[in-house]
């Protein structure tokens, strides 16, 4: 069989220092068991690729993507220095815009961000009850808040208005939702041979194994609201073993900080799945441990693309002092959702997270550098 392909796009900021850790680590794993993996590296630094060609990747960038099994990216976002009136040369929304493209070039409708205070991993709040802090953020990808319909009118003018269209489809709702049962049935299983079960309550009393928060604003945007509840109580019908919930957005970020061990998976909109998942980040160790990836399961002809939730932080680039651990995670589930071609990348894929979180377990929030921490979490891959 052919190899699997892997498009590695190291971008801005600290995103090459720890796309390197990750090469690092898939050359030990590919060395320790012969796995059939190969990688292409695309080197579009938005800043420079800006000044050279006038966009941020090359017009051809989502084409050349295309033939790869999946995408490994590290982070965007390069503003460049500043011109004479002290405006960054580079705006956000156009260092950006790549990681939003192959989003929607290649219908990644899934973004999947777990939050597991993992052991050694910074605990910000204070309550113990914190060490059980396990849930996944799915996100939907899509549409939504992010699909940039709308515009300026009378722009310049004080009689300006602008508007800012949200989009919401049927379809793209369901499979969101299903989507969130499917892999609350797929954690309390995974929990269940591990030996850790849990708990939830559903409204007529009865306790499963998993459970599927919504959240919405619908007191508020009803139109919105009221379809995605009407869906998510109708595909909940396929699914009676798992318990589930609804939090307005906003409750949901009070509950996020005073009980967040008792969310499983919670799905929510493009942009409050945003805002949600930087502050499950915080509660599950921080940007430096985060994974994410941006997944069509759909579509196998196109990749999936695999980044941590962190930026390119350009104010820590090129020191050595970037974090690699979020980054090895999410590494880590690329192989692990590669692996339903290649078993063997499963198990790789595995393997790479145990060491990942054995390192974390050991060296909690040390020191170290990126390329130290790198190279332990290799010697426990090839040791
Ligand atoms: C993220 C980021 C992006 C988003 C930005 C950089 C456009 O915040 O991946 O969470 O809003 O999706
Ligand atoms: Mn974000």
């Amino acid at each position: 069989a052919d190899n699997t392909r892997i498009a590695v796009t190291p971008g801005d900021g600290i995103g090459p220092e720890v796309i390197g850790e990750a090469i690092h680590c898939l050359e030990a794993l590919r060395a320790k068991h012969g796995l059939a993996v190969e990688w292409t590296r695309f080197p579009w630094p938005s800043h420079a690729w800006h000044e050279a060609h006038g966009e941020s990747m090359p017009a051809d960038a989502l084409e050349q993507l295309r033939a790869y099994d999946a995408i490994l990216l590290g982070a965007l976002g390069d503003p460049g220095p500043v011109d004479d009136k002290d405006r960054y040369l580079l705006p956000d929304s156009i260092s950006l815009a790549p990681l939003l493209d192959m989003r929607k070039g290649f219908d990644q409708w899934v973004c999947e961000r777990p939050a597991r205070l993992l052991p050694g991993a910074r605990q910000y709040l204070a309550d113990e009850r914190a060490r059980d802090i396990d849930m996944l953020v799915i996100r939907e990808n899509s549409e939504g808040e992010y699909v940039s319909q709308g515009g300026r009118l009378r722009k310049g003018t004080s009689d300006e208005v602008a508007t800012q269209m949200e989009v919401f489809t049927r379809k793209a709702t369901d499979r969101i939702i299903r989507y969130g049962f499917e892999q609350a049935r797929l954690r309390a299983a995974e929990r269940v041979k591990e030996g850790r079960t849990r708990s939830f309550r559903t409204l007529d009393g009865r306790t499963c194994e998993s459970q599927v928060c919504l959240i919405t604003k619908r007191n508020a945007l009803r139109h919105w609201g009221d379809m995605y509840t009407e869906a998510f109580e109708e595909i909940s019908e396929e699914f009676p073993d798992v318990a589930i919930h609804h939090e307005l957005v906003d409750a949901a970020c009070m509950k996020f900080v005073q009980s967040p061990w008792a969310f499983d998976v919670v799905v929510a909109s493009n942009l409050q799945g945003d805002i949600l998942t930087d502050l499950a980040a915080v509660l599950s160790g921080g940007m430096g441990v985060a994974p994410s990836c941006n997944l069509n399961p759909t579509d196998p002809d196109v990749p999936s693309m695999f980044e941590p939730t962190h930026g390119s932080a350009p104010d820590i680039a090129g020191q050595g002092l970037a974090d690699p651990t979020a980054m090895l995670f999410t590494t880590a589930r690329m192989l692990e959702w590669l692996g339903r071609k290649d078993p063997a990348l499963a198990a790789a894929g595995k393997e790479l997270h145990d060491a990942v979180a054995a390192d974390l377990a050991e060296s909690g929030e040390s020191q170290r550098g990126t390329q130290e921490i790198g190279a332990a979490i290799r010697r426990r891959i090839s040791g």
